[in-house]
């Protein structure tokens, strides 16, 4: 019987392969080949990712591994690489597997560029408080033209993962808590890294990731258990990678939690019925560090050979770092627990990445030292990332216009430990920039003006050097920088106070249960702000942090984040004008970690609270609900008013639409860009709906005093959700529709969808 479903499948993908365009048959049919002379042992190997013999990015298996792996290397018996950085160590290992192998299947590297190679771009969160999706394409293609410069093929992003907790320390490697906006980002992203053509050399195969969940850890805990249900898998978490998939991205990599209690890594449903499956991807899924071994410890596999036969089951391709594909398939086979078919598959998706990268007709196209030369971090480069750097900074509060500063004239104290840290603004996923190489604010602050600029640290935030593997030891206890910061502030006409994270306090396995500004800045803030009121605070941090005391007492604060390689410069130009601000947060500041998760698409309840004196309502006894800042939320050095919101119609069906507008003035005196965003309430749903969803965005620049009227176009396909029915579709019933400049808009129209 088996016999006769496998030969009815073979003829179903040979038919499906007639129907495929030339260039596919070509593809597959050198495939089908390659795969004819491949021993098991060899299509194993295609299975098995190394991480390179320096740099781990993960905990490193005990002992002389290296010899095996060498061994395993000239046998045939490794498919990728990671980790290997520089076209000299790269060619050096694609020598051995092409040169000494019995087939001679090339390599694929990967590395993770999350926001930049050798140039930093703003970390990834900050970027999308720009909103410019056009901008994060760009900074995407850059960094692939640095990382294809020195040799890499892959890069294991863009990371997808929604999330609501501040709690989390990979807040700073996504793009927020909207799966709409979310899926636009991806979608800029895997375009930005994989350009027109993959076997261009200077593009990168693009990795969604991690799939799936992640971001919903319990506690903010990183690698914790992920509990949610299945409305909000396909509702929130899904859209994105959903988008990614239509952006042509040719790789997955699956993620360290469970769901429904299973391990993602061993998750059948979303790997191969939605994802291969419903979804069609026809690239492949390798493992994240290690996570197959790690079904162990889960308590979902009893051993490594468990472990291997349930992931590869499951539809995970790639095993990096557990070494369990490459030990344990062989023997899987043979004993009947894995079919040869779902290793030709696995094999087949990897194979066929490594054709659409033309590394079969030169495995060393990306090997060329004059290219890295030329391209890694160019001034050319640098231009975007000041650009980005700038786009990504979110005013938060401006009282008594405290801001911009003047470009002379001003006594101005610069104090704080981050005022001329020139490492923290690289953030935690800097890959190779070099050690020290951010422009730091005092620097951008000296270049920009011509005022009297003194300078005191404050404290020392950290201590040593840090990097991916250590903890930041934070200093605790030493006060004895801050009688001289508050002599300089006491003397000065404005104070900026450059305070918040160092750069390894968010990212990896940088969970914290406090979100306050780390150690004893608030302290020192306080300080100050005893002798001096009028201060601008500068907050670098990956993710958001608790500023309630700091919005009641300081009347400016800018979000500046992790920027990347022009840091400094991007906040002075903010700080002195030259750049209006025009970024808008993409996740909720909470007024306390207490509050955490806190998002703006929350369901309403059945006993919605508007008030801490409602005892009996869904709120707290201590503070509101709502966020400190919102979604959506930024302030312009000018000012923008909405009016006259209409909708040209207040029925629609699902093959018509409708047309909203609303009139967006400047009323302010300087020119400004303003994020229109459009929200949706789905008032009544199969299951409750969130109380607005984000549908729509515009970049509007205006002139002081100009006015333009800001339309938007509501389809079917605005409207539709994974439903009751587990389908995605819309339902007929009554809308809301918002357009404003933050998620706290409150004004609203509506209109009914019939059938
Ligand atoms: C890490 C991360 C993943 C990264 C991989 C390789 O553990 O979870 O995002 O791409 O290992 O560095």
């Amino acid at each position: 019987m088996k016999k006769i479903f496998y030969l009815l499948l073979s003829t179903l993908v040979i038919s499906a392969c007639t129907n495929a365009n030339p260039e596919d048959k070509e593809k597959e049919k050198f495939i089908d080949n390659l795969m004819s002379k491949m021993t098991l042992e060899e299509k194993a190997g295609q299975m098995n990712q190394y991480n390179g013999f320096w740099d781990a990015t993960g905990p490193m298996p005990e002992g002389d591994y290296q010899k095996k792996r060498y061994e395993e290397l000239k046998n045939g018996q490794v498919g990728s690489m990671l980790n290997v950085i520089g076209v000299d160590q790269i060619r050096a290992l694609q020598k051995i597997a092409v040169e000494e192998t019995r087939l001679g299947i090339p390599l694929i590297f990967g590395h993770d560029v999350i926001h930049g190679y050798k140039t930093i771009f703003p970390i990834p969160l900050a970027e999308s408080c720009s909103w410019d999706l056009e901008l994060m394409q760009k900074s995407a293609r850059v960094a692939a033209t640095e990382a294809s410069a020195d040799g890499l093929h892959w890069t294991f992003a863009p990371m997808v993962d929604i999330s609501r907790d501040a709690r989390w320390g990979r807040v700073m490697e996504g793009a927020g808590e909207d799966p709409f906006l979310g899926s636009l980002v991806a979608k800029a992203r895997v375009s930005g890294f994989q350009g027109e053509n993959l076997s261009d050399t200077n593009t990168i195969i693009g990795c969604a990731k991690h799939f799936a969940g992640y971001g919903f850890s319990e506690a903010g805990r990183d690698y914790n258990t992920a509990d949610f249900n299945e409305y909000t898998l396909h509702n929130s978490i899904m859209p994105p990678f959903k988008a990614a998939v239509d952006a042509g991205v040719r790789t997955f990599m699956n993620s360290f939690n469970t769901i429904d209690e299973i391990p993602a890594t061993g998750h059948t449903n979303i790997q191969r019925d939605v994802l291969k499956g419903d979804w069609d991807f026809d690239g492949f899924i390798v493992s994240d560090w290690g996570s197959i071994e790690q079904m162990i410890p889960h308590g979902f596999a009893r051993d490594g050979e468990h472990a291997a036969e349930l992931a590869v089951n499951a539809g995970s391709d790639m095993d990096m770092e557990s070494s369990l594909y490459v030990s344990k398939l062989v023997d899987l086979v043979k004993n009947g627990k894995v079919k040869i078919e779902t290793i030709n598959d696995a094999v087949r998706r990897i194979l066929r990445v490594k054709y659409e990268l033309g590394l079969f007709d030169d495995p060393y196209k990306y090997c060329n030292n004059e290219r890295s030369k030329k391209e890694l971090a160019s001034e050319e480069n640098m231009k975007v990332a000041l650009e980005a750097g700038m786009k990504s900074i979110v005013l938060l509060k401006n009282d008594k216009s405290l801001l911009p500063l003047e470009k002379n004239g001003n006594k101005i104290a610069l104090i704080g430990p981050l005022a001329t840290d020139k490492n923290s603004p690289l953030g935690n996923w800097r890959s190779q920039a070099v050690y020290n190489s951010a422009s730091s604010v005092l620097e951008g602050m000296k270049n920009n003006s011509e005022n009297k600029i003194s300078f005191a640290k404050g404290l020392d935030l950290y201590y040593g050097q840090t990097n991916f593997h250590n903890r930041v030891k934070v200093n605790y206890d030493d006060r004895s920088g801050f009688e001289k910061a508050k002599l300089i502030a006491s003397k000065s006409d404005v104070v900026v106070m450059v305070l918040g994270e160092e750069g390894h306090q968010s990212g990896e396995g940088r969970s914290r249960t406090n979100i306050g500004l780390p150690g004893l800045q608030l302290e020192l803030l306080k300080e100050i702000h005893k002798v001096n009121k009028n201060i601008v605070l500068v907050v670098m941090s990956g993710r958001p942090l608790d500023l309630t005391w700091e919005d009641k007492h300081i009347p400016s604060i800018l979000q500046a984040w992790q920027l990347g390689s022009k840091s400094g410069d991007a906040i002075a130009n903010v700080l002195f004008g030259d750049y209006n601000p025009s970024g808008k947060l993409t996740m909720s500041f909470p007024r306390n970690v207490g509050q955490v998760p806190v998002y703006y698409n929350f369901k309403n309840t059945g006993r919605p609270s508007t008030s801490i004196e409602q005892v009996t309502n869904s709120g707290y006894a201590d503070v509101e609900n709502s966020p400190l800042y919102s979604f959506g939320y930024g302030l312009s050095y000018t000012s923008f008013s909405y009016s006259n919101l209409s909708i040209d119609n207040d029925n629609m069906n699902k093959t018509s639409s409708i047309k909203a507008s609303i009139e967006l003035s400047n009323t302010g005196s300087r020119k400004g860009k303003e994020v229109v965003q459009l929200y949706i309430r789905d008032v009544v749903g199969s299951i409750a709906r969130p109380m607005k969803e984000l549908k729509g965005f515009k970049l509007i620049e205006l002139n002081p005093g100009e006015s333009t009227t800001v339309e938007f176009e509501i389809d079917n396909s605005l409207l539709e959700f994974y439903t009751y029915n587990k389908k995605w579709e819309s339902e007929p019933g009554n809308f809301q529709l918002f357009i404003g400049g933050n998620s706290n808009v409150s004004e609203y129209k509506e209109f009914n969808l019939t059938d």
